[in-house]
Formats: structure tokens, sequence, C-alpha cells
């Protein structure tokens, strides 16, 4: 079974994925820190973010490996674990224009199909549901306020350790600027697929929002066994 799930920035889907995931022994999949890992690099190699030729290379030259330790997501790059640099508000600012062109998402889309394999999987991101796995029986698309947004960002800095100097308010108006280019860039654009259902979890708790879909994986799949 395949499980996308769609949204805005810190709309909760790699805290719910990562969940549904651990209860139902599907492999987690974080399509976001890859293309995070891919500004890593090209900030590393001291390239323009739109350089799409020469951060391919450098791509091809380090790699992106996504790792699980101890229930853990990691990502590593040129044998190097940048699973906290990958976060910092320095890449947060620059991934939605690398993350734009067109044969890096070639690249990481083929990376994804092929991780997706043939096991059951839930994949988060902007694109799943829409390009990424186009066929994955259950499309879920999380939304909510980007003030309820914000503050979240803030108080998962706060416990993964990252340091900022940012207020709530600029990392509204950084997250606002992130969602309007990725909402209009040329190719795969973030956007609800057709058959996605819409949960709105501004006012619900992770809980709410892990149990509502559970249900309807569960549902999936008894019309799968049928
Ligand atoms: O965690 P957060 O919601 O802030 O973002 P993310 O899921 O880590 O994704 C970071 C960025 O990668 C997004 O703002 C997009 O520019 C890009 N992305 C994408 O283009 N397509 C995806 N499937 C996932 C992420
Ligand atoms: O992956 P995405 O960027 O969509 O969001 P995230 O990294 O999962 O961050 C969402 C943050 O909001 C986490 O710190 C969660 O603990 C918190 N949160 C949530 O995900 N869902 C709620 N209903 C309430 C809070």
């Amino acid at each position: 079974m395949q499980v996308a799930i769609d949204g805005p920035a810190s709309a909760g889907k790699s805290t719910v994925a990562k969940i549904i995931a651990k209860k139902l022994s599907f492999v987690y999949i974080d399509t976001g820190a890859m293309y995070r890992a891919c500004t890593v690099i090209a900030r590393n190699h001291h390239l323009d973010y739109g350089d799409e030729e020469g951060i391919l290379k450098a791509i091809d030259e380090d790699g992106i490996e996504l790792r699980s330790e101890n229930g853990e997501q990691k990502v590593y790059s040129a044998g190097k674990d940048i699973s906290l640099e990958i976060r910092t508000p320095e890449i947060s600012a620059n991934v939605s224009q690398v993350s734009a062109l067109p044969k890096i998402r070639e690249k990481m889309v083929a990376l994804q199909r092929k991780m997706a394999g043939e096991t059951n999987v839930i994949m988060d991101g902007r694109d799943i549901g829409t390009t990424v796995l186009p066929n994955a029986e259950v499309k879920i698309f999380l939304v909510a306020s980007a003030r309820s947004r914000a503050e979240r960002r803030m108080l998962d800095f706060q416990e993964r350790g990252i340091e900022t100097d940012q207020s709530v308010e600029e990392i509204e108006k950084d997250i606002a600027e992130r969602d309007y280019k990725d909402s209009h860039r040329a190719i795969s654009p973030l956007k609800k697929a057709d058959d996605a259902i819409e949960i709105d979890t501004t006012n619900l708790t992770i809980d709410q929002v892990v149990d509502t879909i559970l249900e309807k994986i569960k549902k999936n799949q008894k019309k799968l066994t049928k």
C-alpha cells in the first residue's frame, strides 16, 4: 500500500507520517529532507542555488542517503550526518529555489519511486499524490493556518535544539514565502490531488490527525482484501 501526505510547510506531515509508519510498520520517506539535502550540497560546493548542472554534478559526487537509526530518520551526504543542518533557516530560505529546478526534481522523483518499490510506504512532500505516487491508495492533504504553523515551527526548533534568532512573525513570513514559491513553480507545484482528502489540522491534536488518517488507511486495507 502507498500512502501520500502532501501539504504546505509545517502542517504536520512528517510528524503524523512517522507515527503512522511506526504503528503500521510501513517505510517512511521524507521527500522534503531530500530537497533540503540538495540545498546543503549546493551550499557546501559554493554553487549558485540556480546552477542546475553544477548542483546535479555535486549530488552525484556527494550522494544523499536516508537512514533509519534507532527509529529516527537521519540524512547523510558525503559520509556526514546532515540531519540538523538541513533544517536551518538558511537552508529553508533557499530550498524552494533548488527544488524548482526541473532536473533536480526528475532525479529526486526517480529516487523516491525506487525507494517506494514494492514495500508498504508512507511518503510526505508536496507532489506525492499528484506526481510521485499518483496511484497511491490513500492521499491526504494537510493544511493549517500560517500562524499556527509558524508557532509549531518555533517549538520544533526549540525541541530539536536548533538555535534561531527569528521571531514567530519572521518564521510566518518565511513559511508564507516558501508556500508561495512551492505553489507557483512550473513543475509539480504544491497542489491538492483531486482524489486527496483535505484535513485542516489548525485545531486538531497530533493524535486526532493520526487517528483520522489511520481510519482512512484501514478502510482502504479492507477494500483491498475484499
Ligand atoms: O518541513 P517543511 O514542511 O518545512 O518542508 P519540507 O517538507 O522539509 O520541504 C522543504 C522544501 O522542499 C519545500 O518547501 C519544497 O520547496 C521542497 N519539496 C518539494 O519541492 N517537493 C517535495 N515533494 C517535498 C519538498
Ligand atoms: O512535515 P511538516 O513540515 O508538515 O510538519 P512537521 O515537521 O511535522 O511539524 C509540525 C509541528 O507541529 C511539529 O512540531 C508537531 O509536533 C506540531 N503539530 C502537528 O504536527 N500537528 C498538530 N495537530 C499539532 C502540532
